[in-house]
């Protein structure tokens, strides 16, 4: 594992686009793509390195690690919805080769087992990035999930449920259930990046990081992985040894 600490969020933006552009530019590839605030930076950064220096990622597709259940995915609060404003919009890659597992399916237990297939059949993730919670989750395997779990739903917890509420008209708004990648799913990409901003995030980081394995910190499981990298600012590091 490599930790990458950066002096703002800025530098941080650019480090994970730096890796992204690399994989992008060595030609096919399959992105996943974490929503939240944590990658936003990173997508503005690669909007405008696909405007000024004609970055293509016509020959990448793309699967998102999770998807609020039972909320339409052209609404705009989906994790669909998030990614086409937050990015695929912005760039030329094709939102019919952009993936997200489909939180309105009748049969949720079989849409988990058809996205896991999905990403299989797309020759397995290239690049992953990640956010973390404040309570350690990746994806959204919230604590006490298993450490080799596949894509099935989630509750979040009412902690993950509060630090989501902004994006929505009212906390209660803020769906109970989500469909995320397991974290046997995540492990399966090739290169996992976790990406961190902001004092609040410090002890999470400090956990994934540095404590022990455990899935009451779903995101230590990046320890197993044989390439990781987590970028951070400052204050997201501020915990570390
Ligand atoms: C989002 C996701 C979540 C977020 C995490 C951090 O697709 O999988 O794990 O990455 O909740 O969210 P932010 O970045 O908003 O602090």
């Amino acid at each position: 594992m490599e930790v990458v600490i950066r002096p703002d969020v800025a530098e941080v933006d650019s480090v994970v686009a730096d890796v992204v552009e690399r994989v992008v530019r060595s030609g096919s590839c399959v992105l996943g793509l974490a929503t939240g605030s944590s990658p936003v930076g990173t997508y503005r950064e690669l909007a405008r390195r696909h405007r000024e220096n004609g970055l293509s990622f016509s020959g990448a597709r793309a699967f998102l690690l999770d998807e609020y259940v039972g909320l339409p995915k052209d609404q705009e609060q989906s994790y669909f919805s998030f990614i086409r404003a937050e990015f695929v919009d912005h760039v030329d890659l094709d939102p019919a080769v952009v993936e997200s597992p489909n939180g309105e399916a009748s049969d949720i237990a079989a849409e988990a087992i058809r996205y896991d297939r999905a990403i299989a059949e797309g020759g397995g993730v290239d690049v992953q990035l990640l956010g973390i919670g404040t309570d350690g989750h990746i994806g959204f395997n919230e604590p006490g999930s298993s450490l080799r779990s596949r894509t099935r739903v989630k509750t979040l917890t009412e902690q993950t449920r509060a630090d989501n509420a902004r994006f929505f008209d009212a906390p209660d708004a803020v769906p109970h259930h989500v469909l995320t990648q397991g974290l046997g799913t995540i492990l399966e990409a090739k290169h996992l990046i976790l990406i961190a901003t902001g004092e609040s995030k410090a002890d999470a980081v400090a956990a994934a990081v540095e404590g022990p394995l455990s899935a009451f910190c779903p995101a230590s499981v990046i320890q197993w992985h044989q390439h990781v990298s987590v970028v951070v600012d400052e204050a997201a590091a501020s915990k570390l040894a």
